[in-house]
């Protein structure tokens, strides 16, 4: 989405749970810094950290401006060439609230800061632990901070993991729902804050061309992967209680999927393409754990190689147990049971420690009808793939069969492409800019419903149930895309992965 001609958003008290945290410090400070350059943030929105650790205004941005600095100069980040009077503008909207979440007092404080010039709007952004979602939710509630009747907007950003199955997202969505509306959650999914991810939905619904052949009379199947080469990092802790299946599939890949598989909306409005999203989600089969087994492969790295550079297995990572049987790698298989993709599997795979980082979806199309040249090598022609890919290398390619020139009827590969750096100059940006300038203008379209996050975990909840039954876990060299099993998967229907990178 272009920004340049579109207004600021309107003031705001944005409140920052989780100030110290790595997420404020790497993403949404690198993000609200963006918008500041864009313009987009109003003269009056004030930024507000809260922490249980004390520190004054001045420190914390002292700290955030640091961090911004040394970024700049190992170029890991995406706020590059960091603007000083840029920054300075952006740090004379920071405060920071020492607080206990669990402490009533810590509410009574804030209530204090909502700026009057803010017209009393306020957001609250939950970027701390999971654990910590219901508790501050609830006591925002009993502290009167969520009530919009003077006027002003009240809203809750609650970040991901969004619960850790079916029962335990229900429970905290009923939770949320209990102190404030629907209207007032914004989930996110920070996928969706993604240009192309945005984008799958303006290809589909802006060009006439796809929606002839999107659908399965043409399509055979559709394969999703998120591929990442880094390990876990310093999350160790988090990750071994979760592993690839939860902290990927249900928001992320679900989210690619219902992109590519959702019917048109009624409107371009936010419950119009919600009410799409979670009913193609919701549509997805149930399986029976027999099925759940049949149709998922888990995988663990063990030590290897990327490039000269050796890799730790991930039972050696730090805050790794030792016989730990947490995924690192999924693949599945999963049916959508509609009119449009009735019969068309869908192969989600995802996995750190992979050879490449690639994030893509690869459309893949029937085959001719008849093998028509026959007498060459053509008769089993490669199959014809859509590749949108959603990062690196943003953009779109078909795979086509075409006639090496020569006097020999010779069948090649080629590629028919789009990339995004051809045509647009972008930014540097984090993907949270739009998600968090939506969530001051009040848009929830790229923010998640209950009901669309439920769905999701509806459908992961048989494979988490059949795993908790056995199940083996298949070791992969770091370095490698993932178990042989992983491939056997599609194997056995007769198809293959689409090469990564
Ligand atoms: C996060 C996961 O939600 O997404 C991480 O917790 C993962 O484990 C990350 O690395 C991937 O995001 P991206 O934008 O790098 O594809």
């Amino acid at each position: 989405m272009t920004r340049q001609s579109i207004p600021a958003a309107p003031p705001c008290t944005l409140f920052l749970f989780g100030a110290n945290g790595d997420l404020v410090k790497r993403l949404l400070m690198p993000a609200l810094y963006n918008l500041s350059r864009d313009g987009l943030l109003d003269r009056n929105l004030r930024i507000v950290g809260v922490d249980h650790n004390p520190a004054s205004a001045e420190e914390f941005a002292g700290r955030l401006h640091a961090f911004m600095v040394e970024r700049d100069k190992g170029g890991e980040g995406t706020a590059k060439c960091l603007d000083e009077k840029i920054w300075a503008r952006l740090a004379k909207r920071l405060d920071y609230q020492t607080g206990d979440f669990l402490d009533p007092a810590t509410y009574q404080a804030l209530a204090r800061r909502i700026d009057k010039t803010s017209h009393g709007n306020a957001i609250f952004y939950l970027a701390t632990s999971p654990r910590f979602f219901p508790e501050v939710a609830q006591r925002l509630g009993q502290a009167g901070l969520l009530d919009e009747s003077a006027g002003g907007f009240r809203r809750v950003v609650v970040e991901k993991p969004f619960g850790t199955d079916l029962a335990s997202a229900e429970a905290l969505n009923a939770c949320l729902l209990k102190v404030m509306g629907e209207r007032q959650i914004y989930r996110i999914d920070h996928y969706l804050g993604k240009e192309t991810v945005q984008n799958i939905l303006v290809s589909r619904f802006s060009n006439g061309l796809f929606e002839s052949f999107w659908n399965n009379h043409y399509i055979d199947h559709v394969q999703i992967t998120a591929a990442e080469t880094v390990g876990v990092e310093t999350r160790g802790a988090f990750y071994d209680s979760t592993g690839a299946l939860r902290d990927m599939v249900p928001n992320h890949l679900f989210q690619l999927l219902a992109m590519v598989a959702m019917e048109p909306p009624a409107a371009f409005a936010a419950d119009a393409v919600r009410s799409e999203k979670a009913k193609v989600v919701g549509a997805i089969r149930p399986w029976s754990a027999k099925m759940a087994l049949k149709n998922s492969v888990r995988g663990q790295y063990t030590a290897g190689k990327q490039g000269r550079k050796q890799l730790p297995g991930y039972r050696h990572e730090a805050n790794v147990a030792a016989d730990s049987q947490t995924e690192t790698y999924v693949a599945l298989k999963v049916m959508i049971d509609n009119w449009r993709w009735a019969g068309v599997p869908f192969y989600l795979r995802t996995g750190k420690r992979m050879s490449v980082r690639d994030t893509e979806i690869a459309i893949c199309f029937k085959p001719a009808p008849y093998a028509q040249f026959r007498e060459s090598e053509l008769e089993r022609p490669k199959p014809n793939y859509l590749k949108i890919q959603i990062q690196p290398n943003e953009g779109m390619w078909f795979d086509l069969q075409a006639k090496r020139p020569g006097p020999e009827l010779v069948m090649e590969n080629v590629e028919l492409g789009f990339a995004y750096k051809d045509f647009f100059k972008m930014n540097p940006a984090t993907g949270y800019e739009t998600l968090i300038y939506d969530c001051l203008t009040g848009d929830q379209t790229l923010f998640q419903r209950a009901d669309n996050i439920e769905n999701g975990w509806r459908a992961v909840q048989p494979f988490l149930d059949a795993w908790a039954q056995g199940g083996e876990v298949h070791e992969y060299p770091a370095g490698e895309d993932g178990p042989e099993a992983g491939n056997e998967l599609l194997a056995r229907d007769k198809r293959e992965w689409h090469s990564l990178g």
